[in-house]
């Protein structure tokens, strides 16, 4: 967006009501003529903006797409977001903000996309990511940790993206799945995917993607998870500001990160047991190269999954998927 088509909008924003073509003109120092190319293309992007003779020009909605001039104003975090960087389309977020990181880039960016064309789910799977409705977000932390703590982060990214929502609807009835899948009614509203760059014991970076089933409708998600999935529209029978949700989710994952650099996972176990779907649960865990039953009973301190086996002895699972079997 171009820096006049910005001021315009700001202009618009804070006068919540109508502002004069004479004023725009004044405050940017250009022409009546320039200043109507950037309204237009301001509703181009989306904006939905009135206009009366006499009267001016007022902003009547924004478009619900996060974009950084919708999602900075909202946000109240030190380092996360302040490099916002917003695609209309990008093969996978978590593969941007990778590059970004090869490049150098500082904690705290974060890749935004209205679409994913190639959208990476966990375990080689496929997240489905159409324009114009949901969430892909992926955050470029670089903790200062010995990578085998790096899985704590997406408990922490997992907690973040329940708070956020609880923020800005209470009521909702929110879970939390091993490892790091939010339910909704059972059925999944969001997943994490944390890739990392590092050496034995030492990080490079990590990305913490976040998909987010924010305003898809149940008739557009894809056979194989119409069953599955759930989204906010689905379960609210209305739709969410993507850069509320965007601003909230950064806020509560910034708050969380340096709580757990500081005091680790102890903070967010409680909330975590809570939260599980999984605890008392009889589970089937497909790890990396076995399939284990049992009885999901707790997590453990350092965030793995115990699992009570049939012949009572209990055994902490640091990775996998897992299965309810009876609930
Ligand atoms: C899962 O399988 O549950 C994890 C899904 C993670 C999807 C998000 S969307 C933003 C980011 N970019 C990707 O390609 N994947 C993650």
């Amino acid at each position: 967006m171009s820096d006049a088509a910005e001021r315009i909008l700001t202009l618009l924003r804070d006068a919540h009501g109508f502002v004069s073509g004479e004023a725009i003109c004044r405050e940017l120092g250009s022409s009546r003529t320039a200043v109507w190319k950037q309204i237009n293309k301001l509703r181009e992007a989306g904006y939905r903006i009135a206009s009366a003779p006499r009267r001016g020009y007022a902003l009547e909605a924004p478009p619900n797409v996060p974009l950084p001039v919708e999602v900075t104003p909202l946000l109240h975090t030190r380092r996360l977001g302040k490099a916002l960087h917003f695609l209309p389309q990008t093969e996978s977020t978590n593969q941007v903000a990778a590059e970004l990181a090869r490049g150098g880039e500082p904690e705290g960016a974060v890749v935004v996309a209205d679409a994913q064309t190639s959208g990476r789910g966990r375990l080689g799977r496929q997240w489905f990511s159409p324009p114009g409705t949901n969430l892909y977000v992926s955050v470029l932390l670089r903790p200062d940790v010995n990578p085998v703590r790096v899985p704590q982060v997406s408990l922490i990214g997992a907690l973040s993206v329940v708070r956020a929502v609880h923020r800005l609807h209470p009521g909702l009835e929110l879970g939390v799945k091993w490892p790091n899948d939010v339910l909704l009614g059972g059925r999944k509203l969001a997943g994490i995917l944390c890739e990392m760059a590092a050496e034995i014991d030492h990080v490079h970076h990590l990305i913490l993607g976040v998909g987010l089933n924010v305003n898809v409708t149940r008739e557009q998600l894809p056979a194989e998870v119409a069953d599955s999935a759930v989204s906010l529209r689905d379960a609210l029978g209305a739709e969410t500001s993507r850069s509320r949700l965007l601003a909230a989710f950064l806020d509560e994952l910034e708050q969380a990160y340096d709580l757990w650099t500081d005091a680790g996972l102890a903070p967010f176990l409680d909330e975590w047991r809570e939260l599980s779907i999984l605890r008392g649960r009889r589970v089937k865990l497909a790890a990396l190269t076995e399939e284990v039953e049992g009885t999901a009973a707790d997590l453990s301190p350092d965030g793995a999954l115990l699992l009570k086996l049939p012949d009572g002895s209990v055994r902490p699972i640091h990775s996998g998927e897992a299965h309810v079997l009876a609930y």
